[in-house]
């Protein structure tokens, strides 16, 4: 457990269907709240795989892996919905990348490897009680993919090798 009540360790052993679930397209313009609001940017996918291929799946924050071009495969955390904070009107689906880049991506190509479900969609009473709710997500993350079922997935050959 951690101080949050949550617990760090989310998701069964091995990813379970529909996970491994692989995407990829375009990073398009989100709304800039991510780095400007939040200290969180976030690379948002385009519509037709939020509404096609993620059409399935329950709105909700995810973790997997994600890969920019032909770049390292990192850890990511993801909000597929409404943002209901923002009052969105559009289902969207935000990936957060667990790095430091020193620039943004719109337009390169995003692959991800969704592999397990951490919490609902919430609202919440300020900006940062949202903001550390994600960051707990993000501990998630980190932590739940050291299990080795989820690193072997970063070997898929859904990811891109670089050209040596
Ligand atoms: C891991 C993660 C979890 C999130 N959880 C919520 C949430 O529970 N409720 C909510 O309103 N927004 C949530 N968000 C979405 C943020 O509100 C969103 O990233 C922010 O509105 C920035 O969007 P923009 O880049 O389109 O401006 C989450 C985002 C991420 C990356």
């Amino acid at each position: 457990m951690s101080c949050s009540g949550r617990p760090l360790i989310v998701g069964s052993e091995t990813p379970e269907r529909p996970f491994p679930l692989f995407v990829q397209g375009t990073v398009v313009k989100g709304f800039g709240r991510g780095s400007k609001q939040l200290g969180i940017p976030t690379a948002n996918l385009p519509s037709d795989i939020v509404e096609h291929a993620l059409n399935d799946i329950h709105i909700g924050v995810y973790y997997g892996w994600a890969q920019v071009d032909d770049g390292e495969v990192l850890p990511m955390v993801m909000s597929l919905g409404w943002n209901p904070f923002f009052k969105n009107e559009k289902r969207s689906g935000e990936v957060h990348i667990i790095h430091k880049f020193g620039e943004d991506f719109y337009g390169q190509n995003l692959r991800i490897a969704i592999l397990a479900y951490v919490r609902a969609e919430k609202d919440y009473e300020s900006l940062e009680a949202l903001v550390d709710d994600i960051n707990m997500d993000i501990s998630v993350a980190v932590e739940s993919l050291k299990r080795e079922a989820y690193v072997r997935v970063k070997d898929a050959p859904f990811f891109v090798t670089k050209a040596k």
